[in-house]
């Protein structure tokens, strides 16, 4: 977890290569969707577009249609999901169909003048249609609202470990590892 711009899709695909974990990225999930002209996608970009997020039930149906795809005996890391406290309770019960639980939380702690330079920075090389300037401060506004309840949601339950964002990619990368071990 962590706001945008964080490096949750960065960081989750260096698990991917290093440990054979499975990505889990809901936003690169809607934005295939979108790519692809699908209806999902056309209801997705009408949210996106503005920084909302995405309505649960859409979200949730996705995901577990995913799930159904990934071996059980693979470990899967979530990028960008859950991100309301409806959706946390969803997947639990998701999970639990699958047999499967939430064993971790890795928080990536960023603060918002390095995530806006790390936005702004892609805005200029990949032109993301969310990433205008009115669109990300937006973004991080509906985070704080709907997703740091989720952070705390997972606090109580005592599985969420901080890892400072701020650095290196590879430097990051060995803090998640040594949070992950944990
Ligand atoms: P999503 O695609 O998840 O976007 P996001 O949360 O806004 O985050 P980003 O993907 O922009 O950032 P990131 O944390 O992955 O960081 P990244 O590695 O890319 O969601 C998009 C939208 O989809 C949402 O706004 C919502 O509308 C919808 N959506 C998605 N999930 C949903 C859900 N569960 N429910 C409802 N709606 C949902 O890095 C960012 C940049 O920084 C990159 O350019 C990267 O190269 C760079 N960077 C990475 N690490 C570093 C570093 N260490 N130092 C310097 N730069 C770095
Ligand atoms: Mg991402």
């Amino acid at each position: 977890m962590g706001p945008p711009g964080s490096g949750k899709g960065t960081q989750a695909q260096g698990l991917v290569r290093e440990r054979g974990w499975v990505q889990l990225s809901t936003g690169d999930l809607f934005r295939d969707h979108i790519k692809r002209g699908t209806e999902l996608g056309r209801t997705a970009k009408r949210f996106i577009d503005k920084g909302e997020y995405v309505p649960d039930l859409v979200t949730v149906d996705m995901v577990r249609q995913r799930l159904t795809q990934i071996p059980r005996d693979t470990r899967v890391v979530f990028d960008g999901f859950p991100r309301t406290v409806a959706q946390t309770d969803e997947l639990d019960e998701l999970l639990a169909e699958f047999d499967r639980s939430v064993d971790a939380v890795l928080l990536l702690e960023v603060p918002r003048t390095e995530l806006l330079t790390r936005l702004g920075k892609r805005a200029k090389e990949q032109g993301r249609t969310d990433d205008t300037p009115e669109v990300i401060g937006r973004r991080l506004d509906v985070y704080e609202r709907q997703t740091r309840p989720v952070v705390e949601h997972y606090k109580t339950r005592g599985i969420v470990r901080l890892v400072d964002g701020v650095g290196t990619v590879d430097q990051i990368a060995a803090r998640l590892a040594k949070a992950a071990a944990e």
